[in-house]
């Protein structure tokens, strides 16, 4: 892109002021800001000036769980199914770790967050020794595809190759990198990061299948007979990943998309609640539901949007593939390093601007039909979004050392 072209574009969307410091680069550093303007998308930043209007949901229901007294009357059936599933090869893992993890304040990526006291013990290292109990049980490795972003692909990858994969087959570890999406101050401008270089965040945990797709993996997938893609989040040290009950049960109840989820805590827990929404499933935000929903029950008397999601789910990859269709965007208030009027850089103590998402839990109501699956909370949920409080590093250590983890 020519620096007239680039000119042009910014002016139809109201951001010159990015070329601020365009005379004070480099030949090289002027092609490489050019090239970024030309492949950032523009249009959806104005969105932030209407952003309530974005995310609108249509007729809400409740979607029963299939819950643990069920699971545990045919859990035999269940994982049998599941292990046949995992042994032939079908299953696969797809790890998000794209994310910032700004509220944790590592610089690192989350992973290597090292959870252990007397120990070194890794978040990316408790997640391959949950993983490691399905291959030994199933005597079969499972694909594993780790989902990084620009921000950083290059620390995660020489972590785990530094600490060889702490003991998975390095054959069966692919990464690929999400793409990345512009960050903005509060009307929408967008943010320097550098006098040649525009602020970006990962654009959210949604684009996983396209930039699977985009980085050649999914011929991968179509070549090794993959069917399932169980998705999870970097951050629960508990997460159970291709675990062959839950596979089983997601395949004999012939559902395209299973979704682990646990029992609220309080009606009015912030976790995103299994539902249905004009009649598909769906997923609502805690911020979403109604009081009249708080209060309703099922015909056994219990609440009856009681169970929450915890970012593990299991896709069909061939549902996907064919109903993908565009995710609605969500802008999220970030802290978002910056260039001040002097052009000296900040990093922000205080969210001071939008980063613009797609989200995995939307894809959920592009499927015709999902299982919620319950799982014990304190066996299977230990997020670390924060350093200390609610979701922490404190209470995640707390729930390891309770499942028997040495720390
Ligand atoms: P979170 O919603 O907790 O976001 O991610 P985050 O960016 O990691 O953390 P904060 O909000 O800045 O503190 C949930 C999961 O989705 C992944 C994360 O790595 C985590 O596993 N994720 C999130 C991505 O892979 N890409 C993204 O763009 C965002």
């Amino acid at each position: 892109m020519t620096l007239a072209e680039a000119k042009e574009k910014l002016t139809k969307y109201g951001q010159e002021h990015v070329l601020k410091y365009y005379n004070e680069l480099s030949g090289e550093e002027q092609q490489e800001l050019l090239a970024q303007i030309e492949a950032t998308d523009m249009s959806i930043l104005s969105a932030c000036k209407h952003k309530e209007d974005l995310v609108k949901k249509g007729v809400l229901s409740p979607l029963a769980a299939m819950e643990l007294e069920e699971i545990e009357q045919c859990k035999d059936g269940f994982t049998a199914t599941g292990l046949e599933a995992i042994k032939a090869g079908k299953v696969g893992a797809v790890l998000l770790a794209g994310g910032m993890g700004t509220r944790l304040g590592s610089d690192n990526p989350k992973g290597m967050y090292n959870v252990g006291i007397t120990r070194e013990l890794y978040i990316f290292e408790c997640l391959i020794n949950n993983l490691m109990d399905v291959v030994r049980q199933a005597d079969s490795w499972v694909h594993l595809f780790v989902m990084t972003s620009d921000k950083n692909n290059d620390a995660t990858v020489s972590f785990l190759q530094e600490h060889d994969y702490f003991g998975y087959n390095k054959e069966y570890v692919h990464f690929f990198k999400q793409e990345m999406a512009a960050a903005t101050d509060y009307e929408g401008k967008i943010y320097l990061e550098e006098k040649g270089k525009l602020s970006t965040s990962p654009n959210g945990n949604g684009g996983w299948f396209i930039s699977l797709q985009t980085a050649g993996l999914l011929d991968l997938i179509h070549d090794k007979g993959i069917e399932w893609l169980n998705v999870f989040s970097v951050d629960n040290v508990l997460q159970r990943i291709a675990d062959p009950c839950f596979v089983g049960a997601t395949i004999q109840k012939n559902c395209v998309v299973g979704s682990k989820v646990v029992r609220k805590s309080a009606p009015d827990e912030k976790v995103g609640v299994m539902c249905l929404e004009d009649g598909k499933p769906s997923i609502v935000e805690y911020y979403e539901l109604t009081d009249e929903m708080m209060n309703a029950k099922d015909e056994k008397g219990d609440p009856a949007y009681n169970f929450g999601v915890i970012l593990n789910y299991l896709f069909h990859v061939k549902e996907v593939e064919e109903l993908m269709a565009n995710l609605p965007l969500h802008i999220v208030e970030k802290k978002i390093p910056y260039l001040d009027e002097n052009g000296n850089p900040v990093k922000p103590e205080e969210p001071n601007g939008y980063k613009f998402e797609s989200l995995i839990l939307d894809m959920i109501h592009q499927m015709d039909s999902c299982l919620p699956f319950e799982v014990v909370r304190n066996r299977e949920f230990a997020p670390i979004k924060n350093k200390t409080g609610v979701d922490s590093v404190e209470s995640a250590r707390a729930l390891l050392q309770e499942n028997g983890v040495t720390l």
